[in-house]
């Protein structure tokens, strides 16, 4: 099934360079590249791309976090890419994550029980996916 996926670097993805490295892998990987935008994520859309996770007590940190610094937001298209690119970047938690995976090899701990900052977004589904890449759309021209 082609599939569209919504990856965000995140503020700390941006500010550690790691941009390139990042496409690299998913164009490896033989995904094909539909948009890309960098952009300082206004707090509507981070509220709205996180509403699911409003209730969990990181959610005010997260927002902080994603808010921070500019993103880099990309469409990425093709079969399986969804559940693909969520292989790809690995576990939430950095120090959980697999090493070859993007938050594995690239994210680091900042502090105790901070997984916040791992670098990378990947939707969870094809429903996120094309939720997620139609709202970034629709706010950021
Ligand atoms: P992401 O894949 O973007 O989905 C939700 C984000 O919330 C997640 O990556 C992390 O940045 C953050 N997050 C998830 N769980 C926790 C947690 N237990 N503590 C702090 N931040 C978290």
């Amino acid at each position: 099934q082609v599939e569209e996926t919504y990856i965000m670097v995140k503020p700390d993805g941006v500010q550690r360079g790691l941009v390139g490295e990042i496409i690299s892998r998913f164009e490896k990987k033989g995904f094909k590249l539909k948009a890309l935008k960098l952009f300082q994520c206004p707090k509507e859309l981070a509220e709205e791309h996180y509403k699911d996770l409003k209730a969990k007590s990181f959610y005010p940190k997260l927002i902080d976090y994603i808010t921070s610094g500019p993103v880099v937001s990309m469409a990425w298209e093709g079969v399986g890419v969804v559940a693909s690119a969520r292989k790809l970047i690995g576990s939430t938690d950095p120090l959980q994550a697999e090493p070859g995976t993007i938050r594995g090899d690239l994210a680091v701990q900042t502090g105790s029980k901070q997984i916040c900052r791992n670098v990378i977004h990947g939707s969870d589904s094809p429903d996120n996916g094309k939720r997620e890449v139609g709202m970034t759309a629709n706010i950021i021209e």
